[in-house]
């Protein structure tokens, strides 16, 4: 198949190029655009048809839901049913935005979408070229991440490319996202409420709103295992390099010098070692250290692109720094810990 790549202005979408996008959208086609949280792969959310190329594309099991992403939040109306007033409130305050709500589904919704779940995922983004390809297109759209399953979601349209070209119809390029870590994801449907994945929009944040979060997530590696197909997604594999990831938790000083504990013994079992580090100052004496920011938000952006970046070094294993969980840093130590096949508490 060949792709068409269009490249769109994020600030400003020129008009005729979303256009030759709804279109492919409209005639039941796949096309990769941009979000605000990482870029996504679209197809009309109410055509069945259109939306097995999505799974076939990504190589992504069918029994995993995806998200529909609306412009207008009166959709929601149309895709869910029995919504609570926590969701109303939420919505004012979140969207546009990186929350994705889980909800009771509604007839309209084909059973693709939501593999066969009584509950549909709905998010209304606040990236423009998202937002005017969903109005031009005159559907919601589904989009998971538009990364091969088992690889890191793309925050750039080059690693789009990399992963779909010839797969898809059209990859739209706006530029590299804001965010950069996949959308919080809460689930309604439960009393009370569960975070799902943690994102931009934090637990805090979240509890501001309604009395109360039941947390959801993976904290330790060894209970991947053991957590029931809650999130249908969880259960699977999460991305994680070639190398070997071990992620140290813990006080900085107690991290940093375990760090070069585990680079000297690893060393000596001539592997190449690389670290992630979240402090500029920091020193190891190891084979490549990459320096990912010291605050969370430019952290989030440069995760998944260290990931791929490590991928294309030859390094046998990747030791990385932990964060502190509060906040967007609970995200982080999500997906970190999920990529992880060892955590270490220094
Ligand atoms: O930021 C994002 O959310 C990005 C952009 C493109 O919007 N999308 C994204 O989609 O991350 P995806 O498919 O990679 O992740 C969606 C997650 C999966 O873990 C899936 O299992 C879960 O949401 N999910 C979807 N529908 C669900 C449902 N009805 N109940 C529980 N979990 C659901
Ligand atoms: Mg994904």
């Amino acid at each position: 198949m060949q792709t068409k790549i269009i490249k769109i202005n994020p600030i400003n979408p020129e008009k005729p190029k979303i256009k030759i996008a709804a279109n492919i959208i409209k005639s039941g086609g796949v096309v990769a655009f941009p979000t605000e949280t990482v870029y996504g792969l679209g197809a009309n959310a109410l055509n069945p048809e259109a939306i097995k190329k999505i799974f076939e594309a990504k190589g992504r099991p069918l029994d995993n839901p995806l998200i529909v992403h609306i412009n207008d939040k009166k959709d929601v109306y149309r895709l869910a049913k029995q919504i609570p007033k926590s969701a109303e409130k939420l919505m004012d305050k979140f969207w546009p935005g990186p929350l994705t709500l889980i909800l009771n589904k509604s007839k309209i919704v084909p059973e693709i979408v939501t593999a066969g779940l009584d509950s549909v995922a709905i998010r209304l983004p606040s990236n423009k070229i998202a937002l005017e390809l969903i109005k031009e297109s005159n559907a919601p759209i589904v989009a998971p991440s538009a990364n091969l399953s088992g690889k890191p979601s793309p925050t750039l349209a080059k690693y789009v490319i990399q992963d779909l070209l010839g797969k898809i119809n059209v990859i739209i390029d706006g530029g590299e996202t804001e965010i950069g870590l996949e959308s919080t994801v809460l689930d309604l449907t439960t009393n009370p409420p569960t975070l799902l994945r943690p994102g931009k929009v934090s637990l805090e944040e979240l509890r501001i709103v309604l009395k109360k979060v039941e947390v959801y997530l993976i904290t330790k590696r060894k209970k991947v295992k053991k957590i029931i197909a809650k999130s249908p997604g969880m259960k699977y594999q999460h991305y994680s390099p070639d190398a070997r990831i071990i992620l140290v938790e813990g006080k900085p000083k107690q991290v940093k010098s375990r760090i070069q504990e585990l680079v000297n013994k690893y060393k000596k079992e001539r592997k190449v070692v690389g670290v992630m580090t979240m402090n500029k100052d920091d020193n190891y004496k190891t084979d490549t250290t990459k320096f990912l920011g010291s605050d969370f938000s430019i952290i989030a952006k440069n995760l998944f692109k260290t990931f791929r970046d490590f991928d294309k070094e030859k390094v046998d294993l990747i030791i990385a720094e932990g964060v502190d969980d509060k906040g967007l840093g609970l995200a982080i130590m999500n997906r970190l810990r999920k990529a992880s096949y060892k955590i270490i508490h220094a």
